[in-house]
């Protein structure tokens, strides 16, 4: 292989000075165009025959099937280094393990929706205000990609109203992507990650809700928390609720710091209804909220847009 790389760097030196030719009187120029050419073509005329000398020797000094972790021909032309999972992925995870633990199904969200499950079905009146809280991004076409898990509230009740007909309940979770069309800075990313939640039976309630969304945080962050929650307002809960947790001293927080982690409520009776579901017989309850945000506190990381920004030097510290 050293031979080839010389008669590369030759070939190289040969290009260099080919590029003179605009320095010489036009009557020489044919002349040199000639010289040099037939150089060039007897430089790679050599470069082959060492190329198939390699290639019929049996063994090549290539083996593709080969396994190191550096090229020890050429480490420095060629490091082999691994990827990694991204550190989202493992907190989807982790996030879907501990609500699956405790009994509910997961459905994956998708990445272009649409005006009826985006505003319509969540009872956001037409022409309302709330709905440019959400920044959303339009195609051409008019479709959304989803600002929010909430899109697939809808899906969900239909898709799982058989289990109330069955005697049982609806429990399910929605990790998904979302888009915002909103100014990116150090807490705010165009595109990041929720987890919605929805729970339906005849007779669930609020403090159900609050007890499962502590049991979640407690598990997710492998101690006792303090939680807290503020009034909200969402158009498909009634009432909501902002859910906040005090952030733990081991993560460096203080008494008092408490951080706002999602929303949620009991699901609007309008929401249960569109799904074909009577409001009478049945409650449910739901929550949405970030999964980078929860990242963020876990890992002490100030700025969002690591997570969507390909740099490798913050992926590798995930590395395993
Ligand atoms: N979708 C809301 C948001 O992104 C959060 C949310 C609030 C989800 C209340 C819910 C809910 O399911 O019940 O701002």
């Amino acid at each position: 292989m050293d031979e080839v790389l010389k008669l590369k760097s030759k070939l190289k030196e040969i290009n260099t000075r080919a590029r003179g030719i605009s320095d010489l009187p036009v009557s020489e120029r044919a002349e040199f165009g000639r010289k040099i050419n037939a150089e060039r073509e007897q430089v790679l005329a050599e470069i082959k025959a060492v190329e198939q000398v390699a290639l019929d020797t049996e063994v090549s000094p290539i083996d593709v099937t080969a396994w190191s972790g550096v090229n020890e021909a050429m480490p420095e032309f060629y490091p082999v280094t691994f990827g990694s999972k991204h550190p989202l992925m493992t907190e989807l995870d982790r996030v879907i393990d501990i609500y699956q633990m405790m009994g509910f199904d997961v459905v994956e969200s998708r990445q272009l929706d649409d005006e009826f499950h985006m505003f319509d079905v969540l009872n956001f009146p037409k022409g309302h205000p709330a709905r440019d809280g959400y920044d959303t991004f339009r195609t051409e076409e008019g479709l959304i990609p989803p600002a929010h898990t909430s899109t697939m509230q809808h899906r969900v009740l239909k898709e799982y109203k058989k289990r109330l007909d069955e005697g049982g309940a609806i429990a399910v979770v929605v990790p998904g992507r979302v888009f915002r069309n909103e100014d990116v800075d150090a807490t705010h990313e165009h595109t990041f990650y929720q987890c919605e939640g929805v729970y339906v039976s005849k007779d669930c309630t609020l403090s159900q809700m609050l007890g499962i969304l502590r049991e979640f945080f407690e598990k997710y962050y492998e101690q006792k928390l303090n939680i807290k929650t503020q009034p909200g307002y969402f158009p498909f809960t009634e009432p909501s609720l902002e859910f906040m947790i005090e952030k733990p001293k081991s993560l460096g927080g203080k008494k008092g710091d408490f951080l706002e982690m999602l929303g949620c409520g009991m699901i609007h009776p309008n929401v249960l209804k569109a799904a074909g579901i009577d409001p009478e017989e049945y409650h449910g309850f739901a929550w949405g909220g970030g999964i980078d945000r929860l990242a963020m506190l876990r890992y002490g990381l100030s700025d969002v847009r690591l997570f969507e920004s390909g740099n490798l030097n913050f992926l590798r510290e995930f590395s395993l």
